[in-house]
């Protein structure tokens, strides 16, 4: 497949470098001013095979709404996983990868009708329901749909709860659902549920799987031909997530309500664990602003930091996906825990870009003095914040450099839809530094008071 953005290209690191190198090399390197993400293309690849080896019976098919990042979704493709897709955009999009149609589940409980048309055109068959006029709507515009049940089952902790929007109760609702599906002539595959994204009660998952089974049996008893069991998503996927948990009880609850010898297919929708932790964003402190205790004192009682990013970019996470961002100043990145580090730690807070109030990153927390000019890291930044991301005020959206260790790339190099233009490989992190660098040295000569950010930047490499 021919790169449409050369900005999708993957850096691949020479033996020994990894995403951390490159995130240093490019701030170090002094040009850069904009906030940006490193992409650990291997992360991705990890997380996929830890998948397989600890839920070996459930077949992941990435929620596309979580982060729809071009590279993502390639090397996803390339790995052979399904696709989750919302709408019509996010169909068009996988399928714009030469991804197969029936590797794609239109999981969206309430849809469009010109994308129900769409999803029927382009022969995505297998879609979710929990309402009647849903039904109505699918008979008309998409009857040979394979349609799968969607229940209501809620984790009692989860970082986003779902079940108040989606999902019909399996008790109350679903039996009727599954009659007016049969009344209407439409085909019933299948079962899904999502427990709540960032799911923090890993038993839900047997709750909902024993929930499911009895809708099974109701639609095999109705004479549907029940054959799909979709886990949907929930997974956690932040830097040191074990799975272990969930898995155990995903695989102890199939075993004992889906056993291996009844055939049937099962698939989940994972979105954050796939990303969360493959994406790393820097942010510049353009700005700060000392707080005086009183009007004698000379020491400050907060610290006001403005970075480059914030609520109306990457992290809208904050508002719409409860996220906890916390800030890793770029000079202790290597040694967080330093003590010397902990002696100099001021009250702080982190605000955004923009002249909104609302925009605050992070309230009220212990900081080291830091000057204009430095850099704040936050790790695990790859779910739901870049494609909600605006450019309110006129702030750019950052840009991602992609990259893999050369050992991951030797594996999907020859997968489709990846090739060989996908991939820049060299022996200097020129390339990446080249496509970073912004009009800041110049910007900054027009400033005579401040010290050159390049002289920050300098301090902060002999401390590195
Ligand atoms: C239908 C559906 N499936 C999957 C997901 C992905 O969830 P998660 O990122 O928690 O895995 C979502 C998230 O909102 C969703 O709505």
């Amino acid at each position: 497949m021919k790169l449409e953005n050369p900005e999708d290209q993957i850096y691949v690191l020479e033996r020994g470098n990894d995403a951390v190198h490159v995130m240093k090399s490019i701030i170090l390197s002094g040009m850069k001013e904009d906030a940006f993400y490193v992409l650990d293309i291997g992360e991705i690849v990890r997380k996929y095979e830890e998948w397989k080896v600890k839920l070996p019976r459930v077949e992941p098919y990435y929620a596309v709404k979580c982060n729809d990042s071009q590279m993502v979704l390639e090397v996803l493709a390339a790995l052979g996983t399904g696709f989750d897709c919302a709408s019509k955009g996010e169909i068009n999009k996988v399928l714009s990868l030469g991804v197969d149609p029936s590797r794609i589940i239109y999981a969206n409980p309430a849809k469009p009708i010109s994308h129900i048309r769409y999803a029927s055109e382009y022969g995505i068959d297998t879609m979710t329901f929990d309402n009647e006029m849903e039904l109505q709507k699918v008979k008309q515009f998409h009857p040979n749909a394979q349609l799968v049940i969607r229940i209501r089952c809620d984790a009692e902790v989860a970082q986003c709860q779902l079940g108040m929007k989606f999902g019909c109760d399996p008790i109350t609702e679903a039996p009727r659902l599954l009659r007016l599906a049969k009344s209407l002539g439409l085909d019933v595959i299948g079962v899904s549920f999502h427990v709540g994204s960032g799911c923090g009660d890993p038993p839900v998952f047997g709750r909902a799987i024993y929930s499911a089974r009895q809708i099974f049996d109701l639609g095999n008893s109705l004479g549907f031909h029940m054959r799909v069991l979709d886990l949907g998503g929930g997974y956690p996927g932040y830097t040191g997530y074990s799975m272990n948990r969930i898995a155990e009880i995903i695989n102890i609850s199939l075993d004992e309500y889906f056993p291996v010898e009844e055939g049937v297919s099962i698939i989940a929708e994972p979105g954050r664990y796939f990303v969360a932790s493959a994406f790393t964003l820097a942010t510049l402190i353009h700005s700060k602003r000392d707080i005086l205790g009183d009007s004698e004192s000379e020491v400050p009682s907060h610290t006001m930091y403005y970075i480059n990013d914030g609520v109306y970019g990457s992290f809208n996470c904050i508002i719409y996906d409860h996220a906890v961002c916390t800030p890793i100043p770029f000079n202790i990145l290597d040694s967080p825990d330093d003590f010397a580090y902990r002696e100099t730690l001021i009250p702080s807070s982190v605000w955004g870009p923009t002249c909104d109030g609302l925009d605050k990153v992070n309230d009220d927390i212990l900081l080291p003095e830091m000057p204009v000019g430095s850099w704040l890291i936050y790790r695990d930044m790859g779910a739901y914040t870049l494609p909600v991301a605006s450019t309110f005020n006129g702030y750019p959206i950052p840009k991602v450099h992609a990259v893999i260790e050369e050992h991951v790339w030797m594996m999907l190099k020859d997968r489709l839809p990846l090739t060989g233009d996908h991939f820049i490989k060299d022996n200097s992190l020129q390339s990446v530094r080249n496509d970073s660098w912004d009009e800041l040295p110049h910007m900054l000569d027009d400033y005579e008071d401040i010290i050159p950010y390049s002289s920050y930047v300098g301090e902060v490499a002999s401390t590195n």
